[in-house]
């Protein structure tokens, strides 16, 4: 018999989403006619513009390891980039590349806690799954913040005071937010930075959904006086330049990016060399193909909503930013006799709409009554007319 695992590796989280596509692509393996509103990445080709500039790189032989931080090109273009949209200066050298985005959250808790001492992090619920278990793993404890409905998703500032001890070594903050599109304001911002002043605290800013954004105006607590230094911001192509599979994200910090450069030593080496070329054309290039797929989203997100708020038992709020909707299906859960969203999620499947329940991103809070689930709009029109029209049928059911 082999020897038993780790407690570390038997307690960690996952991202149950990718356990429904799993389940969605063996349905259409077997020649079953599934519309998919599961997967969170854009439907769109990466531009042209991008993929040369790759082929380039590879013509040109950039097929080394490079410095773990990343090439100076690619560190000085997201350098610009986020000096340019959050409105500080941020320097090549505060600059981490890594494959994808999410390697960073859990070097950041890495960076702000130590295992077993009782260091807090605060995340939102829902939220993207991976928070709570990097900070699980991490050894760190995690403290769930709820997210309300009638705060628009947004943060409830008394609940958030009401988390904050002397054990609160960061809170992880995700505007547009995965998986309600919800935003927080610069009010909010402003709110919760003097609370990470007063408690010495890290916010770590996921950032990943900020060029997708249709109502209102993107913020960035980054950007609030004495906040940058205290704050990782972290961006990425997977979504604003439809390069999920690229493998391609990054952060700033001034005080941190050293010490997260050694994490990316310690695991990665450095992101692939190819791609931090396409970095720098994606950032520095036309950015018509990014405004022409937002554009595209917005039309997408107005359909969805409107569809889904003319079924009985849903009520959708319009989302500001990001692409998912989280419509509330209380009424359709009361209706089917059913206990939880989760068991709606199944039915909708069995009549050939995917789409992902509440408890995939995160678990209930004690005392919530609600139920949600959660729809991307990453897929054409025409398969979400046919997909709401299955679910339209399905509620309607007796
Ligand atoms: C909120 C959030 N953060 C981070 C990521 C990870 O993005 P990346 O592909 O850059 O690793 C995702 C991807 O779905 C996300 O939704």
């Amino acid at each position: 018999m082999a020897p038993d695992l780790s407690r570390r590796t038997k307690g960690l989280g996952t991202e149950n989403a990718f356990e429904v596509l799993a389940e969605v692509n063996k349905l259409k393996r077997e020649g079953k006619d599934v519309v998919s509103f599961c997967i969170g990445q854009p439907d769109f080709g990466t531009p042209e513009n991008i993929r040369a500039a790759a082929i380039e790189a590879i013509k040109a032989g950039k097929s080394g390891y490079t410095d773990s931080a990343g090439i100076l090109e690619a560190r000085t273009a997201v350098a610009d980039y986020l000096s340019r949209t959050r409105s500080i200066d941020v320097k090549p050298e505060d600059v981490v590349i890594a494959n994808g985005a999410k390697p960073f959250i859990g070097y950041a808790v890495a960076c702000a806690t130590d295992p077993g001492v009782g260091d807090e992090v605060i995340y939102p619920n829902p939220g993207y799954p991976i928070y709570q278990s990097q900070i699980v793993a991490k050894g760190a404890v995690p403290i769930s913040l709820p997210l309300s409905e009638e705060k628009k998703f947004s943060f409830d500032l008394d609940q958030l005071r009401s988390r904050i001890s002397s054990h609160t070594r960061m809170l992880i903050l995700n505007t547009p937010h995965n998986p309600t599109g919800g935003m927080l304001s610069r009010g909010d911002l402003e709110e919760i930075a003097i609370l990470a002043k007063k408690h010495n605290f890290w916010i770590y800013a996921d950032e990943v959904y900020s060029q997708i954004v249709y109502d209102g105006k993107f913020e960035s607590i980054a950007s609030i006086e004495g906040m940058y230094e205290r704050t990782i911001v972290s961006d990425g192509a997977s979504k604003t330049y439809a390069m999920p599979g690229w493998r391609m994200g990054y952060v700033a910090n001034p005080v941190l990016a050293p010490h997260i450069a050694r994490w990316v030593t310690n695991t990665e080496s450095c992101a692939n060399h190819m791609t931090q070329y396409a970095i720098v054309q994606a950032l520095n290039g036309p950015q018509d193909a990014p405004r022409a797929m937002v554009a595209e989203f917005k039309r997408r997100r107005d359909v969805i909503v409107k569809r889904l708020n003319e079924m009985d038992g849903v009520n959708c709020q319009m989302p500001a930013g990001a692409f998912y909707v989280y419509p509330n299906v209380n009424g359709a859960v009361k209706k089917l006799g059913m206990k939880s969203a989760e068991e709606l999620r199944a039915r909708l499947l069995k009549a050939g709409v995917a789409v992902l329940a509440d408890q995939h991103f995160g678990r209930r809070e004690p005392g919530e009554q609600n139920h949600y689930l959660r729809l991307s709009y990453c897929t054409s029109m025409e398969n979400i007319e046919a997909g709401l029209a299955r679910m339209k049928e399905v509620l309607g059911a007796k």
